[in-house]
């Protein structure tokens, strides 16, 4: 079942054949929507607007929904909703806010890589948005009923474990003592080693060479290391709140036993050729080629996304493939799926997109760093955040920070306005949600609860009301919106102005000591409803009280 809106803008393009392009009226007193079609019409036609406007309105029978459409200035036709109708929709929303969702007939089955941490490195900024990205577009795809599959691509192969299970053997360190923290410091030991002990290097090397064949000490050391890194991966995963658990990992190493296959593959459709030792796929129009193996054999980063490709498609049916993975890595990712393309892995039906976003910067403009000068983690980002308010504000802040802004920008970490309770905030939504939350609650200390069974909104007079009510209406189409062109920046954008909506309606219309009283009650409800579910699709706590 469409929405309202979406079910009164359908109406009328059955009548006139073409989309209305329905409006939010600038002024109450126009009504709620205006269509402009008759202009755009008579344009086309080379006749006057008006009378089009005219002819529209005679052929179009919406008393079911509307008031009389009335026609304004050059050729406008003004739609005002039934308060009967308008009332009843938003009482829908009070047993499921997003009642009216466009659900798809059959769900689709979508591929979501991200968060992406790599074993024995610090968790970056990228991994932190990424994770905070990836975890909001799971939840609003799966409210829209498609089939997500989330995938954490971690980085747990490469012949960087080479050296790290050989810095461990050397040191004779019990590997499961380690925590991502100490092993990340080892990282460092083992990487200077490398650099200044040739002996080392090549005991580095070889280590590669027995990781990748099986040996079992080897073999044993190294999935300590990714065992210990992903205790650290599930603590920041708990600190953020974010849905993904073990069962989500698909690592780098997951695809090994697949890349020979990959790779005899191209060579045998002539897609890759040898240049210079190393595998390449070289793309049309483009001056780097695409290396799926190293002239010393090895296999790197793109030869793994090829067969997580093919993987994600054959295994795994995906309709739709989502990689929320920072800017910098939008040439690698447009290689890999034209590479893909050529190689008759990736059929049109299917849609692979990556989403790429921006940095977060430091108040001077630059790269964020902490207070010591040294790279950002998540934690620390974090911690900057809960120095000035409780963790559920801060993480809150930190989320909201990171999804309102359009994706592909930069943004600055200022803790300050991240964290403020006015303005476009995370705890001004929490803080709505509360004060709302609170005016139902002290109803209900009177004895005088609102039931949701036998709610009923009877007035709406206000235009204030009306306002806020037309705001609700409007929460399906919007998430619907999101998971289809996966920018969650217009859900927040829409829940600041439903929460704006409802401090006019605060201010212009008493509640609690009103004639309205039920009424706007159930409106309250409706709001705080809606309110706690976008909240949630953000991945934000909506508390009670603040
Ligand atoms: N581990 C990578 C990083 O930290 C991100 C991996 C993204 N996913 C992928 N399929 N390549 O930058």
């Amino acid at each position: 079942m469409p929405s309202l809106p979406q079910t009164l803008s359908a109406r009328i393009q059955a009548v006139i054949g073409v989309d209305p392009e329905l409006r939010p009226a600038t002024k109450p007193q126009f009504g709620h929507y205006q269509c402009n079609a008759a202009l755009r019409l008579a344009a086309d036609q080379g006749r006057k607007p008006r009378e089009i406007a005219l002819e529209i309105i005679e052929a179009l029978d919406l008393d079911d929904l509307c008031e009389p459409l009335e026609i304004a200035g050059p050729g406008f036709i003004n739609i005002r909703l039934r308060t009967d109708v308008l009332a009843q929709t938003v009482t829908g929303q009070l047993a499921d806010p997003l009642a009216g969702i466009e659900q798809v007939e059959r769900p689709a089955t979508v591929i979501l890589d991200y968060s992406a941490p790599n074993v024995a490195k610090p968790m970056h900024v990228g991994n932190l948005r990424s994770t905070i990205i990836g975890d909001c577009l799971v939840r609003v795809l799966r409210a829209r009923g498609d089939r997500v599959i989330a995938q954490n691509h971690i980085g747990d192969w490469g012949t960087q474990f080479g050296m790290l299970v050989e810095q461990i053997l050397v040191e004779g360190i019990d590997a499961t003592t380690l925590t991502l923290d100490t092993s990340v410091e080892l990282y460092k030991r083992a990487q200077e080693h490398f650099r200044t002990d040739e002996s080392f290097a090549a005991a580095a090397r070889a280590r590669v060479v027995a990781l990748q064949s099986g040996d079992e000490l080897t073999r044993k050391i190294w999935q300590t290391l990714i065992d210990v890194s992903k205790a650290g991966f599930n603590r920041a995963y708990a600190r953020l709140g974010v849905l993904l658990t073990d069962a989500d990992l698909a690592g780098e190493s997951m695809y090994n036993p697949m890349l020979d296959q990959v790779t005899a593959d191209l060579i045998d459709t002539g897609i890759a050729t040898v240049d210079a030792g190393a595998l390449c796929v070289f793309l049309p129009g483009d001056d780097t080629p695409l290396i799926v193996r190293k002239s010393d054999g090895g296999y790197g980063y793109a030869a793994t996304d090829l067969a997580a490709i093919r993987y994600r498609i054959d295994t795994l049916h995906a309709d739709r493939i989502i990689y929320v993975v920072g800017s910098p890595q939008a040439h690698h990712f447009s290689q890999v799926f034209a590479a893909a393309r050529l190689a008759g892995w990736l059929p049109d039906s299917v849609d692979v997109e990556h989403v790429g976003f921006g940095s977060v910067l430091g108040a001077d403009g630059k790269m964020f760093k902490t207070r010591d000068g040294k790279a950002v983690t998540l934690d620390s980002l974090l911690d900057a955040a809960e120095e000035v308010a409780v963790p559920e504000v801060a993480i809150a802040a930190v989320k909201y920070a990171d999804l309102s802004n359009s994706l592909h920008k930069d943004y600055v970490f200022d803790v300050a306005r991240m964290t403020a309770t006015t303005g476009d905030t995370g705890p001004y939504l929490q803080y709505a949600h509360a004060r709302v939350s609170q005016i139902l609650r002290r109803a209900g200390a009177d004895g005088d609860l609102v039931n949701d069974e036998s709610a009923l909104i009877t007035a709406l007079a206000e235009p204030a009301e009306q306002a806020l009510a037309l705001a609700l209406i409007r929460f399906p189409q919007v998430v619907a919106e999101v998971a289809d062109d996966l920018q969650p920046h217009k859900l927040c954008g829409y829940l600041f102005e439903l929460a704006t909506h409802l401090s006019v309606f605060y201010e212009q219309c008493p509640v609690l000591h009103s004639d309205e009283r039920q009424s706007r009650l159930v409106l309250c409800r409706a709001t705080q409803k809606v309110l706690a579910c976008g909240l949630d699709l953000l991945g934000i706590h909506a508390p009670q009280s603040m």
